[in-house]
Order: C-alpha cells, then sequence, then structure tokens
C-alpha cells in the first residue's frame, strides 16, 4: 500500500456565504484569533505526516501564496527590532512544508478543483482538506483517518452527526457500522431534504482518496452551474470500490459560514493561552441575557 504523504486544499471558491468579506479577500485567509483559517489546515496536515500541500487557488488568492512564503522585508525589520519570537514564527510558516499551486481557472465546484491536481497526484492516495473546516482535535483529523484507510486500503470520508433541520446544508451518506466509528459507505446524497435524508451522517471537510477518482471525476457530466461535484464522482466511484466513512472525534468548526467562524473564533480564542483568560473574563461581563 503507498504511503499517504499527499495533501489537496482546494481553496479557489467564491466564498458566497461570507461576502462583502470575501469580495477582494480569500475566505482562507480570514483569520480566526491570529491565524488565517488556512494555516490551521496546514497544521493539521503537517502534524498527520502529510510532506506535500498542493494548494488549489483561483485568481484573486495570491495572499495565500504569500502568507506561507519568506517575507524578506518583515524578517529584516523583526531582526532589527529584536523581535525574535515573532521572527521564529514567521519563519516557521514559511518553512512548515512543501507546497505547490495550481490555479482553478474558473469556480467549477469541488470535484472540479480536485481534478486540476491530478497531474501533482499520480498514482498515490492523498487528502482533501477544506480548510474552512477547523478541526479542534486531540488527535489531528487526517492522522485518525490515516489509520483508518491503512486498515481499509479504501476512501475514506470524515462525517459528523448533524441535526435533522442541518441536513441539507450537507452530502449524507447512507451507511452500516462496522464498529469504532467507522462505516461502509452504501449511498450518497447531496443536500438532502430533511425527509429524504438517509441518515444524519454528514460528509465535512476530510477525505483521503485514492486516484480511480481523477478518471471518475473527468467522466462525470457537470451538473447546476457547470460544477463538477465530488458527491456525484464518489458515488459512481461506489460501484467499482468500497468507502469507508469515520465519525472524527474532536470539535469541527464551520468557519466558511458566518455563525461558523464566529464560533470558533470564541472557542478558539478561549483556549489561546496568551489571551484566554483576560477574554473570558471579558465575556463575563457582558451579560449576556442583557442582549
Ligand atoms: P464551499 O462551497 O464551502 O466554498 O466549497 P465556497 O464555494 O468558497 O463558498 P460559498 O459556498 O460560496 O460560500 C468547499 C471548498 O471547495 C473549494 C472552496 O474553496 C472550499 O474550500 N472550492 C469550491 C473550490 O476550490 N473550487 C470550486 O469551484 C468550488
Amino acid at each position: 500500500m503507498k504511503r499517504l504523504t499527499k495533501a489537496i486544499f482546494p481553496a479557489a471558491g467564491l466564498g458566497t456565504r461570507f461576502l462583502p468579506a470575501t469580495k477582494a479577500s480569500p475566505k482562507e485567509m480570514l483569520p480566526i484569533v491570529d491565524k488565517p483559517m488556512i494555516q490551521y489546515g496546514v497544521e493539521e496536515a503537517v502534524a498527520s505526516g502529510i510532506e506535500e500541500i498542493i494548494i488549489v487557488t483561483g485568481r484573486w488568492k495570491r495572499a495565500i501564496e504569500d502568507h506561507f512564503d519568506i517575507a524578506f522585508e518583515l524578517e529584516e525589520n523583526l531582526k532589527a527590532k529584536g523581535e525574535s519570537s515573532l521572527l521564529k514564527e514567521i519563519k516557521r510558516i514559511a518553512n512548515m512544508v512543501t507546497l505547490c499551486y495550481i490555479r482553478q481557472k474558473e469556480a467549477l465546484g469541488l470535484g472540479h478543483a480536485i481534478l486540476c491536481a491530478k497531474q501533482l497526484i499520480m498514482d498515490e492516495p492523498f487528502a482533501v482538506i477544506l480548510g474552512d473546516d477547523i478541526i479542534d482535535s486531540k488527535v489531528p483529523a487526517i492522522k485518525q483517518m490515516s489509520e483508518i484507510y491503512k486498515k481499509y486500503n479504501s476512501p475514506i470520508l470524515a462525517i459528523q452527526r448533524v441535526k435533522k433541520e442541518e441536513v441539507h446544508r450537507y452530502g449524507v451518506i447512507k451507511a452500516i457500522s462496522v464498529g469504532d466509528g467507522v462505516y461502509k459507505v452504501l449511498d450518497l446524497v447531496e443536500k438532502p431534504k430533511t425527509k429524504e435524508a438517509p441518515s444524519d451522517l454528514a460528509i465535512i471537510g476530510r477525505y483521503i482518496l485514492t486516484p480511480e477518482i481523477f478518471e471518475i471525476l473527468e467522466r462525470t457530466t457537470p451538473g447546476k452551474n457547470r460544477e463538477i461535484q465530488l458527491t456525484d464522482g464518489l458515488k459512481k466511484m461506489l460501484k467499482k470500490k468500497p468507502i469507508y466513512a469515520y465519525e472524527i472525534k474532536g470539535k469541527r468548526y464551520d468557519a466558511g459560514d458566518k455563525l461558523g467562524f464566529l464560533k470558533a473564533t470564541v472557542e478558539l480564542a478561549l483556549k489561546n493561552p496568551e489571551l484566554g483568560k483576560d477574554f473570558k473574563n471579558y465575556l463575563k461581563t457582558l451579560h449576556l441575557e442583557d442582549w
């Protein structure tokens, strides 16, 4: 079995749920406490043993590349001021992992974004990380999933139980439990109505996929808005290969959504060693019942 060493970060979406903030700035660069949200995903990937990251970007996403590059003037400036710990942090970000960038010229869906990275993956398994899903967990989410991948040698989808009234926002699986939070997927339904949802098990922004998906996506007919949906590709893949789903242990925030972003900001700020105590004391003074 080939080792999992690569991850794709599709980051070329339009971020319409976060307008107007995302009109000219990439959603992935919105900060949660003191880090742009994509950095949480990159750190998770590195902590999971990923050695090469491919970020699929779009025209107005240059700031992502700059963030993970060296920042010569800034570094010289921090050096001159003796700001050694900030300097160390800025350098660490640029040296974390090997990164490559590829452009998706038009936002033609998640499936299409993944397809853009085909030439850089070749014939290896790979992770897909959606940078706006932040997962706070003891064991990094992709690491948890790679253990399951090693056992089943098949694609693994990260899932989470969601409330019935929320299923219409997700891809939802029909599945049978095979124990320890792992499910064998029988079917997938994209954004079902509450009544039509096969379960409350929703797919979240982490996947481990195998290269067969590329050929399948190439042959998948675009749907609404000319988009190629990953769920449609996975549905086809199911006919050829078993797919498993794994209930991630950890707290997931949908930071691509305004409310999810606020929840992530508050909770991660409360956990922040530098700010947590003062922030908690501040929140206590708010007397929330008066708002
Ligand atoms: P989302 O639907 O969550 O992101 O896509 P979005 O399209 O940026 O945001 P909204 O829905 O308009 O608010 C899931 C992931 O897939 C990427 C997005 O960047 C996000 O990380 N994506 C989506 C692409 O890279 N290309 C696409 O064409 C669509």
